[in-house]
């Protein structure tokens, strides 16, 4: 048995198996030569998506505001963190009433985030690195910017510039009530109600109308978005709210269920819900996949819909969308046995469509999982962001094992993962934001009942010190906390043990054993997570609490550890609780 790579090892050799920080490369680039990835696969089988939080990943013009021309710059990161791709957040034209998911123009850049000029720069950057470029598409409703909008306000009830909207009138004597009691997912009335008493609807803010994909504009004008990125050269998108667009608004809207209440994401309840994930949603993918496959090398598509585990591949029926985040694991407890189920009903539903599945543990909607984890389990997160995170108190040393351990696991499952920004550096939610500085419209909507999602989207930390910690010249459009340095890119890189030295060398590990994705549970202990991914990358993870004793079959090698192993390296290793570790078996 070789031994190798223990990131918190005392070997000094900065947790590195060899691989090192520059492990990029080894499938074909977005050279424009095919969708595959050098091998014949198509390349978003199983790679690395990196999400890029526009907002809050680098400012390059110092506004306190992310931009293209940040990211560009810091590009290299993410080439030699070792992603295959890059999902950026809206950059369109917005007035940024919901971090860019309000659009006011479609087809171009907000003048805070730079230009399309910037944007063509950036393609040309990442394809230099060889990363692809998903951007991403926000069908279900525009701002109220949109001059779409500014023209249904303007126009009579019945006329055609409202029917791209879903405007109703009230209910109730002289209609002072709204056409149904839906609630909005940031809170309060999903109506309001306009000057000529007409109400229009809005499944989020009342910045945020939902537009009719009845109307043949709004058909027309998506195709024509989609197109206009497409022949920039974007490889990809990533679909707002895809179970959202449809609505069935024919039964009378008092006698649908009373709104949906449940967390973003969160399947709806029931079938036929009026507005999620409805069946006709599906007619639009169809002609949406028309679309990107017209183009060469095709190009794909991603759903955020939040429906069920059974319903969730129809969404990448071979005809439709090429995958769907994985919100299940995503909310996956701290078991083995919860962690086994989802990953067995993730592989199974993707089988029939022959896709894979992806896995995702954090993005920009949800308390970052390093923190999720450090906190007692069935936390509510709402409650204790309300506390500053005082109450019930996080167990740091669990979160960061915990971490390290999900990512390991994550890791190594076939599919694609999809990494949100700053989890490379561990970074923890930032839960005691002040009042003042929160932007999430939760906040306000929901009467100050939630805070939102501000926690998660404080700008990335790059450098020890300096002007907003390398974010930008400026200051940073919400406040960072202090110590955020120590957890930077420049503090991370070379240091052993660090979270970015780990997810490098995992990342780069990985492709090696990209190809066959075949996937076999493993005999196990109580508690623990064995599984054999392809012809022989091996992950076991201890979620039993306790010590579990660690063999390694002969001719093993172990490649990677969360955490520093106990026992002597002669066959007596034992694997620590919340611990991972990668073994290499091909040669057993
Ligand atoms: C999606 C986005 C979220 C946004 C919402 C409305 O869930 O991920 O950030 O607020 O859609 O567009």
């Amino acid at each position: 048995m070789t031994q190798h790579a223990f990131p918190e090892g005392n070997d000094g050799s900065g947790g590195g198996s060899g691989s090192g920080p520059s492990g990029f490369g080894g499938s074909g680039g977005p050279d424009g030569g095919g969708g595959d990835d050098g091998g014949g696969r198509d390349w978003w089988r199983e790679s690395v998506v990196y999400q890029i939080y526009v907002p809050s990943f680098a400012d390059a013009d110092g506004d306190g505001m992310g931009d293209l021309r940040g990211i560009t710059d810091r590009l290299g990161h993410v080439a030699a963190l070792g992603a295959d791709a890059v999902w950026l957040t809206p950059f369109y034209r917005s007035p940024l009433a919901d971090g860019g998911y309000d659009v006011s123009d479609y087809r171009d850049v907000d003048p805070r985030h730079g230009t399309l000029d910037d944007f063509r720069a950036l393609l040309g950057r990442a394809r230099e690195l060889g990363l692809r470029t998903i951007v991403d598409i926000v069908p279900n409703h525009c701002s109220d910017r949109h001059p779409w909008f500014t023209q249904a306000l303007a126009s009579a009830p019945g006329s055609a510039a409202r029917d791209r909207f879903i405007f109703r009138d009230g209910s109730g004597p002289d209609g002072a009530e709204p056409p149904a009691d839906w609630q909005s997912k940031f809170g309060g009335a999903a109506w309001t109600r306009v000057p000529d008493g007409q109400w229009y609807m809005h499944i989020f803010a009342a910045e945020q109308p939902d537009l009719n994909w009845e109307n043949s504009d709004v058909v027309a004008d998506f195709e024509r978005t989609l197109r206009f990125w497409l022949d920039l050269g974007v490889d990809g998108f990533r679909i707002d709210v895809a179970h959202g667009l449809r609505k069935d608004l024919t039964r009378p809207l008092r006698d649908t269920r009373g709104g949906d209440t449940a967390p973003l994401n969160s399947p709806p309840s029931g079938e036929n819900h009026p507005f999620w994930d409805r069946d006709e949603v599906h007619e639009i993918y169809r002609t949406w996949r028309k679309i990107t496959d017209s183009y060469a090398p095709p190009r794909i598509m991603v759903a955020e819909a939040g429906v069920s585990a059974a319903r969730l591949p129809l969404y990448t029926r071979p005809d439709e969308l090429h995958q769907a985040f994985n919100f299940f694991h995503l909310r996956c407890p701290w078991d083995a046995a919860s962690f086994r189920q989802v990953i067995d009903t993730s592989l199974a539903g993707a089988a029939p469509t022959g896709t894979l599945p992806t896995w995702v543990l954090s993005n920009h909607d949800v308390v970052r999982h390093r923190t999720r984890y450090a906190l007692p389990d069935g936390t509510a997160l709402p409650a204790w962001l309300l506390t500053d995170g005082r109450e019930p108190a996080a167990d740091e040393e669990r979160g960061r094992r915990r971490a390290r351990a999900a990512a390991l696991l994550t890791l190594a499952l076939p599919g694609t993962t999809y990494l949100y920004q700053g989890e490379e550096l561990g970074l923890p939610e930032v839960a005691d934001l002040p009042a003042d500085a929160l932007r999430d419209p939760m906040w306000e909507r929901t009467g100050h009942a939630q805070k939102g999602r501000d926690g998660c989207r404080v700008p990335l930390p790059w450098t020890r010190t300096g002007s907003s910690y390398g974010f930008g010249p400026g200051g940073s459009w919400l406040p960072q906390p202090e110590g955020w340095g120590e957890r930077s890119v420049e503090a991370q890189t070379g240091r052993p043990g660090s979270f970015l030295e780990l997810y490098r060398t995992a990342l780069s590990l990985r492709r090696g054993f990209l190809g066959d994705e075949s996937f076999t549970w493993l005999p196990s202990a109580e508690g623990e997570l064995a599984f054999r991914k392809g012809a022989g990358l091996v992950c076991r993870v201890n979620l039993s609490g306790a010590p579990l004793p660690l063999t390694l079959p002969e001719g093993a090698e172990l490649l990677l550890a969360g955490d520093e192993l106990t026992g002597d390296g002669a066959g007596g290793f034992s694997l620590p609780p919340d611990t991972a570790v990668w073994l290499d078996t091909r040669r057993v």
